[in-house]
Parts: C-alpha cells; sequence; structure tokens
C-alpha cells in the first residue's frame, strides 16, 4: 500500500516530486494528448483574431496601437511578448464558458460567440445588452459583465494586444488564478500552472495525496505540484492533457486505467484505490437544509405574460448568484407565512397552498430538502410592478427552461410540473 503523499512529505518519507522527477511522465502524457484530445472548437489552429495580426503585421515585433500611453509602450518593448500558440482571446473566451458550463454545452454558445464577436475588439465595442443576450443560457451573468469590461481594459490599457504575464492576467476582471495560468500557458506556452477538479483528482491519485482539495494545506500542495508539471514539458500541452486525462479516463467513478498513459506512475493504480482519491468530507460534515421553495406567479401587469418570481442570492448567501425558486429555511406553513411576507411586504396576496412534493438536492457541503409551496398573486393593477426588494425578479414561465441552468432550480421546476400541470399558465 502506498504511502498517503502529504504524510510522507512531512515525515520526510518522501520527496516532493521535482520537475525533473516528472518529466517523463508529462511528455508520455503530452503524448497521449496529441492522438487523443477531443476535437474541440477553441483548440482549433486558427489564424490570430484581426486585431491581434494586425498589430503584429504593422508593428513588427508587437506594440503601438490604440491609446496606450509612452510608458505601457515603452515596457511592451522592453517585454516584448512570447508568440502565441493559439489565440489568447478565444482561449480566454471558452476559458470562462467553461468555468461553470459543460463542454457539450459550451461548444455552441462559443462558435456563435466567436462569429458575434470575432475578437477582443469587437467585444470591447459591444453593447452590453448584445453581450447579455449572447450570454444568455449559460447562466452566471456576471461573468458575461466582466468579460466585457476586460475586453475594454485590454482595449484601454493595453493597446489591444492581451496581456500574457501572470500578475497582469490577474488584474484583468473575472480573471482569477485558474483562468490567468490557463490563458498564460495554453496561449503562450509560458510554464504556469492551472489547477481544477480534474487535474486535484489526477494529482490525488497519481500521488495518493490524501488532502482535502479545499483545506489550506490541500490547496498549496496541489498548486505546488501543478507547478511542477507545467515546468517538467510543454506547458500548453501538459496543462491541457491533465484536464482532458480527467475528464476522459481518469473520471471520478469507474476510471478505466487500461486507457491511461500514466498508470506506471500512478500510487493509487497500483494500490487498487483509485476510487478513494481525492478524499471527500464525511457525510456527517455536510449540512441538512430544510424548508420550503417558494414558486409564486403573476400575470404581468403591463405585457398579461405569465411569471414567476426568482431570485438571485446575494454574496454571503447560500447558492449566491445562482438564480432560482425563493428558499425559506422555515419548519411548517405558518412560518413560511410568515417569512414570506416579511421577505416580500409590496407583493399583493394570494394564499400560499404547499405541493405534495419535496425536492432533495446535493450541493457541496448541504444537502436540500425542500417542500414546494405555490402561490398566485393576484392581479392589482400596475401599482406593484415595481414593489420587488433586492435580488428578486420576475421571470417569463415560457423562459424558465432556459433561464433556470442548476440543478437545484431545475429539479424544483420539473417538481412543479410533475403532476402534468403547467403551473403559472
Ligand atoms: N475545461 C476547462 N478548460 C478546458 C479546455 N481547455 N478543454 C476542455 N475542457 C476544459
Amino acid at each position: 500500500m502506498s504511502r498517503p503523499y502529504s504524510r510522507a512529505v512531512e515525515t520526510g518519507k518522501q520527496e516532493r516530486p521535482t520537475v525533473g522527477s516528472v518529466e517523463e511522465s508529462a511528455r508520455a502524457l503530452a503524448q497521449w494528448f496529441a492522438a487523443n484530445q477531443r476535437d474541440l472548437p477553441w483548440r482549433a489552429a486558427v489564424p490570430l483574431a484581426f486585431a491581434e495580426s494586425e498589430v503584429a503585421e504593422v508593428s513588427g515585433a508587437y506594440p503601438v496601437i490604440g491609446d496606450m500611453d509612452q510608458k505601457a509602450t515603452a515596457a511592451r518593448l522592453d517585454d516584448p511578448r512570447p508568440p502565441s500558440r493559439r489565440d489568447p482571446y478565444r482561449t480566454w473566451i471558452s476559458e470562462i464558458m467553461l468555468q461553470q458550463t459543460q463542454v457539450s454545452t459550451v461548444i455552441s454558445y462559443f462558435e456563435r460567440w466567436m462569429r458575434r464577436f470575432p475578437d477582443v475588439g469587437a467585444l470591447a465595442a459591444a453593447e452590453e445588452q448584445d453581450v447579455l443576450e449572447a450570454w444568455a443560457g449559460l447562466g452566471y451573468y456576471s461573468r458575461a459583465r466582466n468579460v466585457l469590461a476586460t475586453a475594454r481594459m485590454v482595449m484601454a490599457e493595453h493597446g489591444g494586444l492581451f496581456p500574457w504575464r501572470r500578475e497582469q492576467l490577474l488584474g484583468l476582471k473575472g480573471v482569477g488564478e485558474y483562468t490567468a495560468g490557463a490563458i498564460a500557458s495554453l496561449a503562450f506556452n509560458l510554464p504556469e500552472p492551472i489547477l481544477d477538479g480534474n487535474l486535484v483528482r489526477v494529482f490525488s491519485r497519481l500521488y495518493a495525496l490524501d488532502f482535502l482539495p479545499d483545506s489550506k494545506a490541500g490547496k498549496a500542495g496541489y498548486w505546488d505540484l501543478a507547478s511542477t508539471w507545467a515546468q517538467a514539458h510543454d506547458p500548453a500541452l501538459v496543462n491541457e492533457a491533465l484536464m482532458e486525462l480527467g475528464a476522459l479516463i481518469c473520471v471520478p467513478r469507474g476510471p478505466d486505467c487500461s486507457l491511461c498513459p500514466l498508470t506506471a506512475h500512478c500510487s493509487a493504480y497500483r494500490s487498487g484505490s483509485q476510487e478513494r482519491f481525492p478524499p471527500t468530507r464525511s457525510r456527517k460534515e455536510s449540512e441538512g437544509i430544510a424548508g420550503f421553495t417558494v414558486a409564486a406567479f403573476r400575470t404581468n401587469p403591463y405585457s398579461g405574460v405569465a411569471e414567476t418570481l426568482l431570485y438571485t442570492p446575494r454574496k454571503g448567501e447560500r447558492l449566491a448568484g445562482l438564480l432560482t425558486f425563493p428558499i425559506f429555511v422555515v419548519a411548517d406553513l405558518a412560518a413560511l407565512k410568515t417569512a414570506w411576507r416579511q421577505s416580500l411586504p409590496g407583493l399583493p396576496e394570494g394564499p400560499l397552498r404547499t405541493r405534495a412534493i419535496t425536492v432533495a438536492h446535493s450541493i457541496t457541503h448541504h444537502r436540500y430538502s425542500l417542500r414546494i409551496a405555490e402561490v398566485h398573486l393576484e392581479a392589482t393593477g400596475r401599482k406593484d410592478a415595481h414593489a420587488l426588494p433586492d435580488g428578486y425578479a420576475w421571470a417569463p414561465v415560457a423562459e424558465l427552461d432556459r433561464l433556470l441552468v442548476s440543478s437545484l432550480p431545475k429539479k424544483i421546476w420539473t417538481g412543479l410540473r410533475s403532476d402534468g400541470r403547467q403551473p403559472g399558465i
């Protein structure tokens, strides 16, 4: 039985992998990737987007356009951008889209987006409303606002050329450690680490890591390994190959290790304990949340369209940023009625009734068990049209299939229709 890496390193019984010791595995992995990677549109070798190629052509090395100031231009001449492997703009947009959305969903959004906003200049010049419309269906709209803000920053502060250094990338809106590493490595082939769930699983199995991935020690340990791997061989290939291995072979349940290029180096494979890694928090630590979710319906006083009330929890609240039916953690219907009236004092009256449906759903460390209550609000003319507290909004019932992107509200919406009714219509 192999010794868990973190304990072994702490006690000096196992050496931290070094760039040299990882090189052979990194090469094998890159070779596997070259032969087996999925054909995805952001990986295609397309010519640099128009704005970028024009800059490169006009200015020789890389420099002076737009309203970049003298100092920035001088700095750039001193620090020429490395040649890009692929268009940083396409790399950035795909990585942001892929953050909370599956590859199969992202493909068509990405292709449409690139037809509409083919380069960073086209995006920077777009109206926010057009950008949100192109994003519609991907959810987490702050991502769309951030990409627009970043495109404008790239035009105004970087002369229209995408930055490549990790620190510069981290200064862009919506670009965190993962995305900065992804752009620097995938687009510019710089030896910068990336870390996502796929890489955590691959590393955890390779080295039989017993850290909880979201613990402080775990994070530091995984980033350390990611950094070692990114330096061991071609960073663009190695980083994307690690993601691909995690997505295609080193999957959470039932990995088919006979197809893996790294079995000779894998501690979990050697001991037949692949599924024990990465370690998870025990079920005890997951918190049960019982209560109600409310589906409130009205007819829009202006358009006559059937609408339902949705809520986007604020930062610091559970499910922050996730568009959902409002949730109330209360014990019974009487408490729900009170909480409902207190939260939404401006709403017209309507009897809250419970439906014989309970939705059960687990997200990270929470297990939800929600009874569904439904209310049809009386039409009171136009005076209630603007009376919603922060975070609440009316959404057309006919748009719910498109608007609800995460599993919990989708399950609630399915539950509401489970008796064959189309509520609210
Ligand atoms: N998920 C995040 N980045 C990805 C990429 N470049 N290819 C496939 N899946 C991804």
